[in-house]
């Protein structure tokens, strides 16, 4: 959501893309240099993509060999990283670990036991997701028994996203002692890479009822947004979203099946319980949907796309993106 950029670029020095699209858009509207790093880099784009960066960081060697010569003939110093697998993960969703065996994401540590190649200036390690200090420590723990052995020759190491550091309870006095620690070990400047930080529990998506339907004794409420199309998350997690004012079914209360507007069988939440009987034009409210909901969105059916809106302080609305059939269209051909 960049037009929230200004504010971000108050607490945050840089930014960090995973493709040519996102590092033109560190560039040109967090106006910085971004640290990029993607799973594969295009020859046609290669160029373009040095452009906006600071730093770039290969996921392979063979990538690394392949670009290495063009980084290097460079008009502006770029510093090159090596994506690195600490193999050790506590994240219990197989759909956002990348440290599990046989990942794609990053080198393992038997690939560069006898060292890196010249020119690798940092390593990059990204396997936390939305963990706390804690976590980060003990994967600490596991990168440096892997990979200490390189750390002389290197400038920088990034520890990529994943930490949660905006939410309730975490302990960022732990964390500084533990980066503070980390330095003072070993001579190397540290780079985090928050993302979901940023966003977490920022905005809702605000729906309307639309129509209820029943089924074998099954409410469902339709409402005018969909989970696979605007909460893709939800199903593919899958986690189930928090309500404002709802719960979990509770026999004897209101239940109601939460119903998306898209065609697709499947694109709906299993019952939610209401005080009041719910009916057509009732708002539902679905809780902390910024992060990695409105980036996943797809336009899938063709269905009305939520607008975007920046809710202010003083209570004004600014609508700053709304979406129509123009975007619809000018998505396929
Ligand atoms: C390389 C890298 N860095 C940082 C992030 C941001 O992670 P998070 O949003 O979990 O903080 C991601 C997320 O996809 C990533 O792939």
């Amino acid at each position: 959501m960049w037009s929230a950029f200004p504010i971000v670029r108050e607490y945050l020095k840089g930014a960090t893309a995973s493709s040519l699209a996102e590092a033109r858009l560190c560039y040109e509207e967090m106006k910085t240099y971004s640290h990029t790093y993607a799973a594969v880099y295009f020859p046609d784009e290669f160029e373009e993509i040095m452009s906006y960066s600071s730093h770039i960081t290969f996921n392979s060697l063979n990538q690394y060999e392949q670009y290495k010569e063009q980084v290097q003939g460079a008009a502006r110093k770029i510093s090159c990283g090596l994506r690195v697998n600490p193999e050790y993960s506590e994240i219990e969703t197989e759909l956002y670990n990348p440290a599990a065996p046989g990942s794609r994401l990053g080198v393992a540590a038997s690939q560069v036991k006898d060292g890196l190649p010249e020119g690798i200036e940092g390593l990059h390690f990204h396997s936390l997701c939305e963990s706390d200090s804690y976590t980060l420590e003990r994967t600490l723990e596991a990168f440096t028994e892997r990979y200490a052995h390189l750390f002389p020759q290197l400038k920088w190491i990034n520890m990529g996203g994943g930490h949660l550091m905006t939410k309730e309870g975490y302990k960022t006095d732990h964390l500084i002692e533990l980066l503070k620690d980390f330095r003072q070990k070993h001579d190397v400047e540290v780079i985090l890479e928050p993302g979901s930080a940023i966003a977490w529990e920022t905005g809702f998506l605000a729906a309307t009822v639309m129509d209820v339907v029943e089924n074998h004794g099954i409410k469902t409420l339709m409402i005018d947004v969909s989970f696979t199309a605007h909460m893709p998350d939800t199903l593919e997690m899958p986690y189930r979203p928090v309500i404002r004012g709802a719960g979990d079914q509770i026999p004897g209360k209101y239940n109601y099946r939460i119903g998306g507007t898209s065609c697709l069988a499947g694109d709906f939440m299993r019952e939610y319980s209401f005080d009041e009987p719910m009916k057509i034009n009732d708002r539902i409210i679905l809780e902390d949907m910024i992060h990695y909901t409105m980036v996943k969105t797809s336009m899938f059916n063709g269905v009305k796309h939520p607008s975007i809106a920046i809710l202010r302080s003083d209570g004004r609305l600014d609508v700053v993106r709304e979406f129509g059939y123009e975007d619809f269209k000018g998505r396929l051909s």
